[in-house]
């Protein structure tokens, strides 16, 4: 029976990185998955974890089973980092969170829920988006439909194509925004942008998904948040999926959570019911030991303050890096404008580059980048960025 089953290609973003590690060049370059690289180009374990899990290791606790939902500590953790304080301590505003395995899983959550509690049809989706995004919500059982995002350039926002696609939206369908730093392609709307979608999206009776992969890394964690705080604070429902791979740097840990907002307790009560069912029959419970270590760093006003401030030195690295990125290119094709890669915000950049330029990147420079043009800003290094810029000079 086995034979039957079709072939599935290599996953798009996945697949790139064994290529990259079969890769016998010495001087091979990672752009591809978003998982942030220091100057010596490793994957470094922030300090504030690491003192978390010292502490933990010491405390000796227990490896026993979490709650369906995850531990209340956490899910507090979460819903005050998402919402804000004043949100969150609001009397108004009734929201739950469970911790997940991930951003991953916090999405194919909301897909389940929105499928199966609901029976929601669609989901809209930005084009592009991630590529897990259309086959998490397609696996779900949804119809995945796509609104235009880009203006003609490819590489800054095209809001009025936004809200024009968006007019064939129709009640009861989902639709799915990136808080921040969107991905593959660093732009985001403007604050005055987000106003005029979330009009849009309560205009037309579309339930908002958010995917906060990113928090902290446009601006900072609360400006971050502004987007879903602002909805949320205008009396409006929501689903928020985030993920802590990213700003504590917990990738193989599979930490996140989902987090839903409703307008009375009782559908809160509810939500939560649904969210833990669907755990429950898939995973049963959530995994421990990085959930341990957010609620350790969350809950310490001197673990906290330090991952701040470590997220905020990555953060502004990634910016410097943009400008010197810029700038290096400039210098060698001059006729050339980049500047949009300096607006663009987060770890990644589409950085205009064709498939052509991005397959000649890889054949000849073993310079490892996303078809589409995406490239992980954080893959850049001082040591890597002169050979870098020589090669996608040499592609022009
Ligand atoms: C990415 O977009 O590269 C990351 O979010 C990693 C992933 O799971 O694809």
């Amino acid at each position: 029976m086995f034979e039957n089953a079709p072939l599935n290609p290599p996953d798009a973003i996945f697949g790139l990185i064994e290529k990259f590690k079969k890769d016998s060049n010495p001087n091979k370059i990672n752009l591809s998955v978003g998982v942030y690289q220091d100057e010596s180009g490793k994957t470094p374990v922030m300090n504030a974890v690491y003192e978390a899990e010292k502490k933990l290791l010491a405390s000796r606790g227990t490896k026993s089973y979490l709650p369906i939902d995850g531990s209340p500590g956490y899910r507090d953790a979460i819903g005050r980092l998402i919402l804000g304080d004043d949100l969150f301590d609001n009397d108004g505003v009734h929201s739950c969170t469970a911790q997940t395995p991930g951003g991953t899983v916090s999405l194919r959550l909301s897909g389940e829920i929105l499928k199966r509690v609901f029976n929601v049809s669609a989901i809209w989706m930005s084009n592009p988006t991630w590529a897990n995004h259309t086959k998490i919500f397609a696996t779900a059982g949804l119809e995945v439909k796509k609104y235009d995002y880009l203006d003609d350039s490819g590489t800054g926002i095209g809001f009025d194509k936004v809200l024009a696609s968006l007019q064939a939206a129709t009640a009861g369908e989902a639709i799915l925004l990136h808080a921040v730093c969107h991905n593959p392609t660093g732009v985001d709307p403007t604050p005055d942008q987000w106003k005029q979608l979330c009009d849009l999206i309560v205009e037309k009776g579309l339930i908002p998904v958010f995917d906060f992969a990113y928090q902290g890394f446009g601006e900072s964690v609360d400006a971050d948040a502004a987007p879903i705080r602002n909805f949320v604070a205008a009396g409006h429902e929501a689903i928020i999926c985030n993920s802590f791979s990213k700003n504590f740097g917990l990738y193989g840990e599979r930490v996140g959570g989902i987090t839903a907002v409703s307008k009375t307790a009782e559908a809160s009560a509810a939500m939560h019911s649904q969210i833990k069912l669907m755990i429950r029959t898939m995973y049963s419970n959530p995994p421990l030991h990085g959930a341990l270590i957010v609620n350790t760093v969350l809950n310490d006003a001197d673990l906290r303050a330090n991952w701040l401030a470590e997220l905020s030195e990555v953060r502004e690295r990634i910016i410097q890096l943009r400008g010197e990125f810029v700038s290096q290119l400039t210098e060698r094709l001059p006729g050339q404008d980049f500047n949009y890669i300096n607006l663009q915000r987060g770890m990644f950049s589409y950085s205009g580059l064709s498939k052509a330029q991005v397959d000649a990147l890889q054949a000849e420079h073993s310079i490892y980048a996303l078809g589409s043009g995406r490239i992980n800003i954080a893959g850049i290094n001082s040591s890597n960025m002169k050979q870098l810029c020589d090669a996608i000079a040499s592609t022009y």
